[in-house]
């Protein structure tokens, strides 16, 4: 089913009486990045996804985005949605909205996954990425810097093996409003760090990282991950930056074990 909240796409699948999972994507990706873990959880699981203000089918409108803004539209949508508890899920871009919304509103959700992400604020190498990629965009190479990110996000070994689903990805993100993509750039680049955040999440965590991941590696999610009271740590061997992509029926067993083990 697809619904809007807030003007924002809003796509659910499975039986809304069994427990929820609400999926975040990353950047510069939309909804569709969580297909196959909605595929292998929906028969147990009311999936829903968004997409992010600025990408797939949500509108960029005036394209001025915060990480705060970002997380105002995750709570409408729960609220929107009339979901108990879900359990949170968000890759990279998702991740950060999922950490910064542990430090406003953790008590709406009852267990968080966090994919290829880290709670560290942008550096100032990174800022004057995210700028440089603002006035590339700007300047006519939308396309040239898309292309180039995505190459970034995947595995050689993906994108050499899976030719196909890389270039659907490609072309998908292509289709973006170059002013949802520059807003979104803003917001990452504007975030809070969210490391003294990590002590104080109280609901169960699990984390997981492509061992190729260039973006947030194993060396930053894994100490990351042991900042969390309780978590567990999964390292998806030969995967990138989109490890519930490239190596997606090894994730949904992970999640899927973390699911049951915790009782969902
Ligand atoms: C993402 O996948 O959401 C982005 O790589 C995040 C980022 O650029 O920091």
């Amino acid at each position: 089913m697809n619904t809007k909240i807030n003007n924002l796409s809003v796509f659910t699948d499975g039986n809304k009486e069994n427990k929820s999972i609400v999926f975040v994507h990353g950047f510069p990706f939309d909804h569709y990045m969580w297909d196959e873990q909605v595929k292998a959880l929906s028969s147990s699981y009311f999936c829903v996804r968004y997409d992010i203000r600025g990408l797939g089918e949500s509108p960029a409108e005036h394209g001025q985005f915060t990480m705060e803004m970002f997380v105002d539209d995750l709570k409408e949508i729960v609220d929107g949605m009339g979901l108990t508890k879900p359990v949170l899920c968000g890759l990279s871009m998702g991740g950060y909205i999922s950490l910064r919304a542990m430090g406003r509103i953790e008590n709406m959700f009852s267990a968080l996954i966090l994919c290829d992400t880290k709670s560290v604020a942008d550096d100032n190498e990174t800022k004057l990425k995210r700028a440089d990629a603002i006035k590339r965009i700007n300047d006519g190479q939308f396309e040239l810097f898309i292309e180039e990110f995505i190459a970034i996000c995947f595995s050689d070994s993906f994108i050499n093996e899976s030719e196909k689903e890389y270039r659907e990805v490609v072309s998908r993100s292509l289709k973006n409003d170059p002013v949802g993509v520059k807003g979104c750039l803003l917001a990452m680049g504007g975030r809070t760090d969210t490391t003294e955040l990590l002590p104080e999440i109280k609901i169960q965590t699990l984390v997981i990282c492509g061992s190729e991941d260039k973006l947030s590696p194993p060396t930053v999610m894994k100490p990351m991950a042991d900042e969390i009271p309780g978590s567990e740590f999964v390292l998806v061997e030969g995967a990138g930056h989109m490890a519930p992509v490239e190596k997606a029926d090894f994730v949904n067993g992970k999640i899927a074990g973390f699911l049951k083990r915790i009782n969902m």
